[in-house]
């Protein structure tokens, strides 16, 4: 009788393990940005006003108010969409934040269509690196 407990408990603990691994990957998975966004430098000059109503409209419902990736929405993601206060994500370059914004993959959508101007990315951009 205590064995079966004990078995059943270690494959409880295995099965854990396993799927933070596989939770921990997800979260890992590199997002090649190619060159020509790598470079790029962010040309707009930083009105905040209109970066926070456009976060409020299109990015808070996942990302959370402050980027933290806790909004709403959160929960029903298959990948977590990330916390932007940290250097991991800080350290990446202007290019590379408009090109995930803007193109997305997966659960991030695309905003080609519902965001046309590309200088509110770039003040997109400006509000990330803010928080
Ligand atoms: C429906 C939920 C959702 C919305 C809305 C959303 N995102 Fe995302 N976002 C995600 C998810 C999920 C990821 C992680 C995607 C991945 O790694 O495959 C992500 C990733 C990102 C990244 C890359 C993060 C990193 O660590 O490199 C950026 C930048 C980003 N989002 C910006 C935005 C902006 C700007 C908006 C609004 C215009 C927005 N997102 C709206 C879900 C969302």
């Amino acid at each position: 009788m205590k064995s079966k407990i004990f078995s059943a408990l270690l494959l409880t603990v295995a099965v854990g393990v396993a799927l933070s691994f596989a939770l921990s990957e997800q979260q890992t998975k590199p997002w090649p940005v190619p060159e020509k966004y790598q470079k790029m430098k962010n040309p707009v000059k930083y009105d905040k006003t209109a970066a926070a109503t456009l976060w409020t409209k299109h990015c808070k419902s996942c990302h959370g108010k402050a980027g933290k990736g806790d909004g709403p929405k959160a929960a029903q993601l298959d990948t977590p969409s990330g916390d932007f206060t940290t250097q991991t994500f800080k350290k990446q370059s202007d290019g590379a934040l408009f090109y995930k914004s803007w193109i997305g993959r997966d659960d991030m959508p695309n905003y080609e269509k519902k965001i046309p101007d590309e200088d509110d990315i770039w003040q997109l951009v400006h509000y990330m690196r803010e928080f």
